[in-house]
């Protein structure tokens, strides 16, 4: 049993940074960034709240969904950088729809988010509890960018996709997987600990590295370089094996975007053609869960994707979070 998708819609903030634009107060170079991530340039929310880009882009899904809001039983928003520890911005969302009869709650999986999130809403949909579910990811990273690490802020950018989902027969399978001993590679903390009790809290990540800013998001790269190029593959390996299906069977693969290299590296693992992956960090940079909505809209509405072929949206991100989805448009 599988999913429908009846309608997606995105939103980015109309500010952008540039590679150049950072060469203003970090000592980086455009060749550089292109080179080593694929990026050229990402949106920056400025004033726009994180929940505001998930409204807009939840509008459009809405719309093209061709549904009331208030059909909607269920808002799921991703998000790691939620405008609020409460209340959630699903909650937030719903009431500004209009979604009068619909559930509403937040899910963090980084960046594996909106796979996490559309497999979860389709557990609600398959069981006929719910005709429509909303799924929003929206992320707004530059709030929590440490713009003096050269080595993490030209990665991430700001923005949002979203989707309404319904039951149907279409072909479906998913997988995901944590390894959360790799949590204090990829981390950002949200409460205040008093700097006298951090050390002594259990599993402090500052014990490992003392340099960890407070609240900003703090990175291994190559570490976690090296978990992505296992993970993306291993996401679709695992849903994959579910249905006996293989890389050959996919039509279109849409990684998260956070390097092109990962996914070059995850595609030759593969076996399968670069030309099956829809790319899209040169223009949008790394957008946490909105990455692979945010890929998946874009060549929706380009005609790339299209209905009835066979899609594998794979994830990977802090946490360490995988996991991935194979199901037909
Ligand atoms: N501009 C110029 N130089 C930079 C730089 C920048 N923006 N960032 C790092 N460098 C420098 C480093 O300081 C280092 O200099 P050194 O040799 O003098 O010490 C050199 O470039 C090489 O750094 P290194 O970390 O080996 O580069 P890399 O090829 O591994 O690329 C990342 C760094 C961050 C791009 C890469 O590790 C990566 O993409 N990791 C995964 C990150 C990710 O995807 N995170 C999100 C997951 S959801």
């Amino acid at each position: 049993m599988g999913i429908n998708i009846l309608g997606m819609g995105s939103y980015v903030p109309g500010q952008k940074l540039t590679n150049n634009d950072f060469t203003r107060f970090i000592e980086t170079n455009d060749e550089w960034i292109r080179t080593r991530t694929g990026i050229v340039e990402r949106p920056m929310a400025g004033w726009e709240p994180t929940w505001y880009m998930g409204l807009k882009a939840a509008e459009k899904a809405v719309q093209r969904a061709g549904i009331d809001p208030k059909e909607i039983g269920l808002v799921i928003s991703t998000t790691a950088t939620a405008d609020f520890h409460t209340p959630s911005m699903a909650s937030i969302i719903q009431d500004k729809l209009g979604a009068a009869n619909a559930g509403a709650f937040d899910l963090n999986a980084a960046c594996t988010g909106f796979v996490y999130a559309l497999d979860t809403a389709r557990r609600f949909v398959e069981t006929g509890d719910e005709k429509y579910v909303l799924v929003v990811a929206n992320e707004s990273l530059s709030r929590f960018l440490d713009f003096t690490d050269r080595g993490s802020c030209i990665l991430f950018g700001d923005g949002a996709a979203a989707a309404v989902i319904e039951k149907s027969s279409k072909l479906y399978s998913s997988a995901l997987g944590s390894d959360g001993s790799g949590g204090k590679l990829l981390c950002a903390r949200a409460l205040n600990v008093a700097p006298e009790v951090r050390t002594e809290a259990p599993d402090d990540f500052t014990d490992e590295f003392p340099d960890m800013p407070l609240h900003k998001l703090f990175q291994n790269g190559k570490e976690v370089y090296k978990f992505a190029t296992c993970a993306l593959p291993r996401s679709f390996e695992l849903a994959a094996q579910k249905i006996g299906i293989t890389k050959d069977d996919i039509d279109w693969f849409v990684p998260h975007q956070a390097n092109i290299r990962i996914i070059e590296t995850a595609a030759k693992k593969l076996g399968a053609p670069m030309e099956k992956f829809i790319v899209t960090l040169d223009h949008y940079g790394n957008t946490s869960s909105a990455s692979i909505p945010l890929a998946l809209n874009e060549a929706i509405e380009k005609g790339t994707i299209k209905r009835g072929q066979k899609l594998a949206l794979i994830g990977f991100g802090a946490g360490l979070t995988f996991g991935g989805i194979i199901l037909e448009y």
